[in-house]
């Protein structure tokens, strides 16, 4: 039978949008109501229980949507907050274990990186996934705060000289330890892949969250037999004004989705 009920995806901004990117490519008769959590970006600097109140509302405000599925499209909630999904009446899917298997996959040398947000970094989440599947590997990790902020600016050209400065520092520890693989802990992250594949080299496999994230959705939803059959518009909310959201949008998935974005008050929603 065919569960035409919209997916519902949520990050704390922009990030999310890379994970609905791969949703479309793989699922393209899936529905999408997505929500940034514009308002109150970056999660990633904050307390656990500040980002688990946070993911509890974004929840909230998803289910009001009568959603079929929630994907939390996010590193940092995929690490601290995905305890809240015990609460959920829909099935969740989050980011960091589809990441971990994929690197865990993908490398020959068992040389891991990991770079994400401090609080993702801090909860070891990826090395705990990566570490069930394989016992020997080394993984070195790196916080990289600054990434949410270049990218909700929209600085993402793999020219832009600001960037590319601030992404040789953080990964230099990463290029030192000699990784085969790196896992683009955060999903705005992969918005900089240009800049990050040119510094780890062409040899060094990237894991894109959001192409693991999204077959696994896909697996699921055939296994459950509750793809959707008839495609309607998608639709993205926002917790604050939505023109650079728009705008970032457009370059990130390559498609113009300014007049479906709705600003909402997530406040009201718990
Ligand atoms: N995209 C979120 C993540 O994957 C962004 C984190 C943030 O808001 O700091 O972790």
């Amino acid at each position: 039978m065919a569960d035409n009920r919209p997916i519902g995806v949520f990050d704390s901004g922009l990030g999310g949008l890379t994970v609905v990117k791969e949703l479309k490519r793989l699922l393209p008769n899936e529905n999408i109501i997505y929500f940034g959590d514009t308002g109150r970006v970056p999660y990633g600097t904050r307390s656990n229980d500040i980002v688990k109140r946070y993911a509890r509302e974004d929840e909230a405000f998803l289910l009001s949507q009568n959603v079929k599925m929630i994907i939390a499209a996010c590193g940092t909630v995929s690490s601290v907050a995905y305890m809240t999904a015990k609460e959920l009446p829909v099935p969740f899917i989050e980011v960091v274990t589809p990441a971990a298997l994929a690197a865990a996959n993908a490398t020959k040398n068992n040389k891991i990186g990991v770079i994400g947000t401090s609080v993702t970094v801090g909860s070891r989440s990826h090395a705990r996934a990566i570490l069930k599947t394989l016992p020997d590997a080394v993984i070195v990790a790196n916080a990289c705060p600054l990434f949410v902020s270049l990218v909700e600016e929209g600085w993402i050209s793999p020219e832009d000289p600001v960037t590319n400065e601030v992404a040789k520092r953080y990964l230099e520890p990463i290029v030192n330890a000699d990784v085969d693989t790196l896992i683009m802990g955060c999903t705005h992250y992969p918005a900089l892949r240009p800049i990050l594949q040119k510094i780890m080299g062409d040899k060094v496999t990237l894991i894109d969250p959001g192409l693991a994230t999204a077959m696994q959705v896909k697996d699921y939803l055939t296994k459950a037999n509750a793809l959707a059959e008839s495609k309607t518009d998608d639709k993205y909310f926002v917790s604050d004004r939505a023109n650079t959201f728009s705008k970032v949008a457009k370059i990130l998935m390559g498609e113009s989705i300014e007049d479906k974005v709705e600003q909402i008050d997530i406040f009201k929603y718990i």
